[in-house]
Formats: C-alpha cells, structure tokens, sequence
C-alpha cells in the first residue's frame, strides 16, 4: 500500500498542475466519446515507472498503455491514470488516481486518490479500508426509500442504453436519490465511505473498478456481477451495496433486464 499511495501522490502532482491550464492539453479519442489527454498519458508514465521501480517482476494492466506481461506471474498492477476523464476535461473536479494490486487472481489492494480533496483511500485485503487515516465502514441503512445510489450513464458510442433506462426506471421509484458523478472509482469509495449507500453500473473496464472492489469488501459491503457472482472484471457489470441493500438492488436491476 505505501508503494501504491506513493505513487499515487506522486502522479497527482502533473494531473493538478495540468487540471490548472486544459487549454494547454492535447486530447484525442480513442473511440466515440473516449478521449485520452497528455494529462492521462503522462500521469500514467509516473505510475508505471514508481511501481516497476518498487516492485520490478509484476505486471500492468493499464488504461492507456494496456497488458504488459511480468516475470511474477502472480501479481499486476491495475491501473487507471485518470478515472473521470470527461470531467477531468471539463474542469469538474471529480476525478481520481485508481491503482488495483491482484495477487494469485484475486483483487488484494487498491488505491483511490482524489487529488483535489487530498482524499486518499485505500485498503488491503484482511486489513480494513482507510480514508487516509480514518477507519471506513459501509452505510448502515436498510431502507431503499432513504438510500442514495450512484450509477454510469452510457453515453455516445457505449452500447447498453435500453437497458440502462429500464434499470433506472426500477431503481428510481424506490429510492431517496441517484446520482451520476462520473468515476466509477470514486463511486466505489463513496459506497464504501458510507457516503452513498450502493453503485451500479454496466459496461466498465477493470481499471475503473479494481481498486473500489477491495475497498467496498474490506469496508464491509458487497460487490457483485449482475449474477451475484464475482467475475465483475470479465463482464463488465458492477452491483455494490451495504449488506443490507445488495440484493435488493441485484434483484431490482435483474428484473428490469427481464
Ligand atoms: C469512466 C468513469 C465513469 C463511468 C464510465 C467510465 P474513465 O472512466 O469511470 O464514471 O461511467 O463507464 O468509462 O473513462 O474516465 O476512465
């Protein structure tokens, strides 16, 4: 963890000093909607180099620089540089550092930090999860109506838009409110701040969601594919929640998919 937080902090310092001055940044798009800015790039050049010093052997899975093979064949880094992207270019200032550890396959330890705020969150398997020094613990409500959930809008160019509006038309009507923040990073650590009560989303890559994963579970919640399984990172579709509203959640959204 402190390898990971170091790098963390270390990378944030070009995203800030970039998120001052976008006008000077050169985007482009990787696909519809998709950008990728020189921010993205050389934030994730400051990881990937703090990480290979400190631990050589293991492996990467990065968003913009995609599957680098180690010789330690039991352990690779997650990674996303930026994780809010289009906020990030449009001066909203929510967005954050995602760095996941997998050890044998399994998620182990994650990072999310959001520069701006200097929130740092982390957790490590059998550990707990930490908002820098504080102790996290899911919310403790039971009550849909009271609750508060996040989600992911597909935009133009993601598939899924059918789906997602029956999804919501379930979910809303139960509910105290959604919101749309954009990095599904930060929702995960929201919901394992206790901040918000449950996140969902389809169609999200493992760098999105490497990290939040341990923090949800080591702060008490559950994180599962839209089967109650635990291949989020394979599908592509995230139900996380307190104890209490997973499966009222995971029942909502699979009856609205019919
Ligand atoms: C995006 C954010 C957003 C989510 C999208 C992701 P990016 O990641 O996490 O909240 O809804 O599905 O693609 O592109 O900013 O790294």
């Amino acid at each position: 963890l402190n390898v990971m937080m170091g790098a963390a902090r270390k990378a944030a310092r070009s995203l800030v000093r970039d998120y001052g001055e976008l006008e000077h940044l050169q985007v482009s798009m990787k696909g519809p909607a998709d950008f990728v800015s020189s921010a993205d790039i050389r934030a994730e050049k400051t990881l990937r180099a703090e990480l290979k010093k400190a631990r050589p052997g293991f492996g990467f899975l990065l968003e913009e620089g995609g599957e680098i093979a180690g010789d330690d064949k039991s352990h690779r880094w997650i990674v996303d540089p930026i994780d809010g992207t289009t906020n990030f270019l449009h001066g909203i200032p929510n967005f954050c550092i995602s760095i996941g550890l997998e050890r044998d396959g399994e998620l182990y330890a994650g990072v999310v930090y959001q520069p701006l705020g200097d929130e740092m969150f982390h957790a490590e398997k059998g550990a707990g999860a930490f908002l820098n020094e504080r102790r996290l613990r899911v919310s403790a409500r039971r009550k849909m109506e009271e609750s508060v959930f996040t989600t992911g809008i597909p935009f133009h160019g993601r598939p899924g838009h059918e789906p997602f509006l029956k999804e919501l038309a379930a979910v809303m009507g139960q509910v105290a409110g959604v919101r749309r923040f954009g990095s599904a990073a930060l929702d995960l650590a929201y919901v394992a701040a206790g901040r918000c009560d449950g996140y969902w989303e389809s169609g999200i890559k493992p760098w999105d969601i490497a990290a939040g994963v341990v923090l949800v579970r080591e702060a008490g919640g559950y994180v599962t594919d839209y089967d109650g399984g635990g291949r989020m990172l394979e599908t592509g579709d995230l139900v996380a929640a307190n104890d209490h509203l997973h499966q009222p959640l995971l029942k909502l959204l699979k009856s609205a998919r019919g």
